[in-house]
């Protein structure tokens, strides 16, 4: 599933961004671009983000 639409990046991306060590949604924006043109993927980030915490 696209998370970020404008960029391309999909869950799958962002889990492995989780695996590799991000954090915080900021980490997603520096490292992909995620976030930086609509911002409307921004919450569905740190909602995957935060969810995947909550799992560990
Ligand atoms: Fe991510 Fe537009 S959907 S910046």
């Amino acid at each position: 599933m696209y998370v970020c639409v404008c960029h391309g990046i999909t869950e799958k991306d962002i889990q492995q961004a989780i695996n590799n060590g991000a954090e915080h949604v900021k980490e997603l924006r520096d490292s992909y671009d995620l976030g930086t043109d609509c911002g409307k993927c921004l919450y569905l980030a740190a909602k995957i983000m935060k969810d995947n915490k909550t799992d560990l």
